[in-house]
């Protein structure tokens, strides 16, 4: 189905593809057609965080910015979604053209700043969904707060979001706000995280409820960059880490014209990257704190290289925009591969 459609869509600016295709799925989800794009694959359940995932593929934040298609999406079959990035003020992001496919490379360059409706709005969206499933929001900060006050920016959202999320994403890696990333930095990151904490466990006591809070992170950290980082998720106790976001690295993909445009890049020629810093980040962290593995999925074998280097669950996004929705089936069947080869060579000899 997909294949048919994706000629047409290519022949669009990305963006305007990019809303045609999530009012297609809004359509046939309300038609009831949604099993023709790809179904529910079998489940493989998968414990993380204290949540139990029907599947361990999900959706990565930035599709759906403001949780305006959450339950059209949960029927592609994902086992988890991720909405937002999400800010406390609407906004309305860099100047369009902002969003670049790269073909021959499977990849995608995007430079769209945190478009979204605001926090509110998200909420409000969230409380129309059904959400059949585990649902993620992915909190940032408005470009125009100072980084000095991010913390408030993350704090609100969080504050409103807390009630109806099963995980909260902390965003401190999109490459498209100025100075962000600079909140990965040891002592920002450890202010940042450390206020989050207290408002964490000050919530749950509030609502009854404990809801992990996840921090996400950019592949372009060095060595020293993840050692640190790593020591203060340990330090803080984060619930779990999203490695990783874009690249404003072009490694791989030099010679497409595309490639000169700004942004973060993502797909295919992301996969080794993102699958290095997880791989390390899982070597550095306690073993309590799980990883959900992104970057660079763009076939079954793909997500289950991201199980093998750490990941208890992956992400998926620029992938769908090159294989469709059967992507989701695709990594969910090599995973279950993988876990049956794993438990057979666990089980005992006869
Ligand atoms: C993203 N990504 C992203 N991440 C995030 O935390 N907040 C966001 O708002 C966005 N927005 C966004 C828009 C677009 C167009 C793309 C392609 C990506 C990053 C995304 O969640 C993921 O981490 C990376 O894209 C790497 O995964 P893939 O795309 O290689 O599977």
């Amino acid at each position: 189905m997909y294949g048919l459609a994706r000629p047409l869509l290519f022949r669009l600016d990305a963006e305007r593809a990019h809303h045609l295709t999530l009012a297609a799925l809004d359509a046939a989800h309300r038609a009831g057609l949604s099993s023709m794009l790809g179904g529910a694959p079998a489940p493989l359940p998968t414990e993380a965080f204290g949540l139990r995932f029907p599947n361990p593929v999900g959706l990565a934040a930035g599709l759906d910015k403001n949780g305006a298609h959450i339950d059209a999406l949960f029927a592609l079959g994902f086992g988890f979604v991720e909405i937002g990035t999400v800010t406390p003020r609407p906004q309305a992001g860099n100047p369009k053209p902002r969003m670049f496919r790269l073909p021959q490379h499977r990849a995608v360059i995007n430079r769209l700043g945190f478009n979204n409706a605001g926090v509110d709005a998200l909420v409000a969206n969230v409380e129309r969904a059904r959400r059949k499933g585990v649902l993620g929001i992915n909190i940032g900060k408005n470009k125009d707060t100072p980084n000095d006050a991010a913390a408030d920016d993350y704090l609100h959202c969080l504050a409103r979001v807390y009630a109806l999320a099963d995980y909260v994403t902390v965003n401190i890696s999109s490459p498209n706000t100025a100075g962000l990333r600079d909140l990965q930095e040891a002592q920002a990151l450890q202010r940042l995280i450390g206020s989050l904490r207290e408002a964490q466990e000050r919530l749950a006591a509030q609502h009854g409820r404990r809801v992990p809070v996840l921090v996400k992170i950019a592949p372009d950290l060095d060595d020293g960059g993840i050692e640190a980082a790593a020591r203060v998720f340990g330090d803080l106790a984060v619930d779990g880490v999203i490695a990783t976001n874009t690249t404003i690295a072009r490694t791989g993909v030099e010679a497409d014209a595309t490639a000169a445009q700004a942004g973060g890049l993502s797909g295919a020629p992301l996969m080794d990257r993102a699958t290095t810093v997880l791989r390390r980040l899982r070597a550095q962290l306690p073993a309590t704190i799980p990883l959900i593995g992104v970057g660079g999925i763009v076939c079954g074998a793909d997500a289950a290289t991201k199980i093998a280097a750490g990941a208890s669950l992956v992400q998926v996004y620029s992938g769908l925009v090159y294989r469709g929705p059967a992507l989701v089936g695709d990594c969910v069947e090599a995973i279950r591969a993988r876990r049956d080869t794993a438990d057979r060579s666990l089980a005992p000899e006869r």
